[in-house]
C-alpha cells in the first residue's frame, strides 16, 4: 500500500530537488529526490509513492517517457511534470502519457502546494471510485449467489414436498381398502378387484421407492469412482431382454439399428443400464398396441448417439419444457391411465449430464415421440477428465 505522503522528486537540477524538499517536508511530507532517472525508476519499483515530480529534460531520458513505467507499476501514482518551458505540444504530450499537471519553472512554494494537493485529492477520489466498484462487484457476486442459494433451497422444499406427497398417497389408498375389507364392506366376489387395487398400488410405492433410492445414490456416487469403460450396444441388449416381453404382450414391434464398431463411453455400468431401461419403458408403456419402438445407436466426431422412436401418444408441444422436472407427467400420460412417477427422465437426464452428454426430444402428439442422447466417447471424456 503506498504512503498518501510520499512523495518523489526526478530532476538532474539539484537544486530542484533540494528546493522541493524544502518546500514539502515542512507541511508534512516525506521527500526523496533523485537526479538520475534510472535510480527514480528503482526507487519507484521499491518504495511506496503517492506522487512523483518529474522533470522534463534529462540526461538519461525524458521524465514524460518515465511515465508509461512508472503507471506500469502503479496506475494511480501521481505524476507531475516539471519543465524550464511549457509549450502545448509538450502540455498535450505530457497528459496523453498519463501525467496529472505539470510545473513550470522557476515555480512558487504555492504553485508547487496547490500542485500537489490537487494531485493527491484526484488520486484519493480515484482510489475512492475504484474501492467503490470493487464493493459494488462484490455486493452483485453476493446477491446472486444468495437468489442461487434461495432458489436451490425452494426447489429442495418443493421436492420434499412432492416426495412426502406421493410417497403417501398409495399407502392411503392401500389402507382404506384394507379398512373397507375389514368393516364388512367389501363382498367376496368384490375381494380379488381390491385386492388387485391395493397391489397395483403397492407397486407403484415400490417403482417410487426405488426411482428415489437411484435419484439419492447419484447424489453420493461420483462417476469417476464407479466409471469403468461400458459398451452401450451390449447393456441396451440385456435391457431389451428384459422389456420384450412387455413389448411382445402388447404387439409393439421392437426395430434395432446399431452401427458396427462404436467405441465405449466412460460412465457406470449401472447407470447405462438405467437410462437405456428408463427410455424403452417409456416407449414401451407411452405406445399403443400394435405400435412400434426403433432404437438407434451411432458414433459421430467423438459422441456416441442413442436415439428411441416410438410411434406412441407423443407429448403436447406446451408441456415438453417441464419433462425432466421431477414428477412432471403430461396431461395425456395421466388420462391414458399408465402408470408413473415422473421421475424416469429426470434420472435419465441426470445420468447423461454427469457423463457431460446431452437429452433432446421431438415428439408429435398422436404420432410419437424420439428421446435421444449424446455422450462422450470413453477416450475422448478420458483424456478431457485427466
Ligand atoms: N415416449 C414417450 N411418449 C410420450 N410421453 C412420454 C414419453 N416418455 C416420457 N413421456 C412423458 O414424460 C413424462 C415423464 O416421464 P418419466 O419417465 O420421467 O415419468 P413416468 O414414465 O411417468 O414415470 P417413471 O418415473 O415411472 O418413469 C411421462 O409421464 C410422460 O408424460
Ligand atoms: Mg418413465
Amino acid at each position: 500500500m503506498s504512503d498518501t505522503n510520499h512523495i518523489l522528486v526526478i530532476d538532474d537540477e539539484i537544486g530542484i530537488c533540494e528546493g522541493v524538499k524544502r518546500a514539502l517536508i515542512p507541511t508534512g511530507y516525506r521527500v526523496d529526490a533523485t537526479i538520475s532517472s534510472t535510480e527514480g525508476l528503482e526507487l519507484i519499483r521499491k518504495g511506496h509513492y503517492s506522487l512523483v515530480l518529474l522533470d522534463v529534460k534529462m540526461p538519461e531520458a525524458s521524465g514524460i517517457d518515465l511515465i508509461g513505467s512508472i503507471h506500469a507499476h502503479d496506475p494511480e501514482i501521481v505524476c507531475i511534470i516539471i519543465t524550464g518551458y511549457a509549450t502545448v505540444e509538450m502540455a498535450v504530450s505530457a497528459i496523453k502519457q498519463g501525467a496529472y499537471d505539470f510545473l513550470t519553472k522557476p515555480f512558487s512554494v504555492d504553485d508547487l502546494n496547490l500542485a500537489v494537493n490537487q494531485g493527491l485529492e484526484r488520486r484519493r477520489l480515484s482510489l475512492e471510485a475504484r474501492r467503490t466498484t470493487a464493493a459494488e462487484a462484490e455486493s452483485r457476486k453476493l446477491a446472486e449467489e444468495k437468489s442461487r442459494l434461495e432458489e436451490l433451497d425452494r426447489a429442495k422444499k418443493q421436492f420434499i414436498r412432492l416426495v412426502t406427497h406421493e410417497l403417501q398417497s398409495p399407502i392411503d389408498a392401500i389402507q382404506s381398502y384394507l379398512n373397507l375389507i375389514r368393516d364388512g364392506y367389501v363382498s367376496p366376489d368384490q375381494l380379488p378387484e381390491i385386492i388387485e387395487k391395493c397391489a397395483a398400488r403397492a407397486d407403484e410405492q415400490r417403482a417410487l421407492i426405488a426411482d428415489l433410492l437411484e435419484l439419492g445414490q447419484m447424489e453420493t456416487l461420483t462417476t469417476q469412482r464407479t466409471a469403468a469403460l461400458v459398451r452401450l450396444e451390449a447393456v441396451l441388449r440385456e435391457v431389451l431382454d428384459s422389456i420384450q416381453p412387455r413389448a411382445d404382450s402388447r404387439k409393439i414391434k421392437i426395430i434395432l439399428q446399431v452401427e458396427p464398431g462404436i467405441p465405449p463411453v466412460l460412465a457406470d455400468p449401472g447407470q447405462c443400464r438405467s437410462l437405456w431401461l428408463n427410455l424403452l419403458d417409456n416407449a414401451v408403456k407411452y405406445t399403443p398396441e400394435n405400435g412400434s419402438v426403433t432404437v438407434r445407436l451411432r458414433a459421430k466426431a467423438g459422441v456416441i448417439v442413442g436415439q428411441v422412436t416410438d410411434t406412441g401418444i407423443g407429448i403436447p408441444p406446451e408441456e415438453r419444457a417441464r419433462l425432466f422436472t421431477e414428477f412432471f407427467r403430461a396431461r395425456n400420460a395421466r388420462e391414458s391411465g399408465v402408470r408413473g412417477t415422473g421421475l424416469g427422465l429426470v434420472i435419465v437426464k441426470r445420468i447423461v449430464d454427469g457423463l457431460g452428454g446431452q437429452v433432446a426430444v421431438r415428439s408429435e402428439v398422436g404420432r410419437g415421440s424420439t428421446f435421444s442422447f449424446e455422450i462422450p466417447a470413453g477416450m475422448d471424456s478420458l483424456e478431457e477428465r485427466k
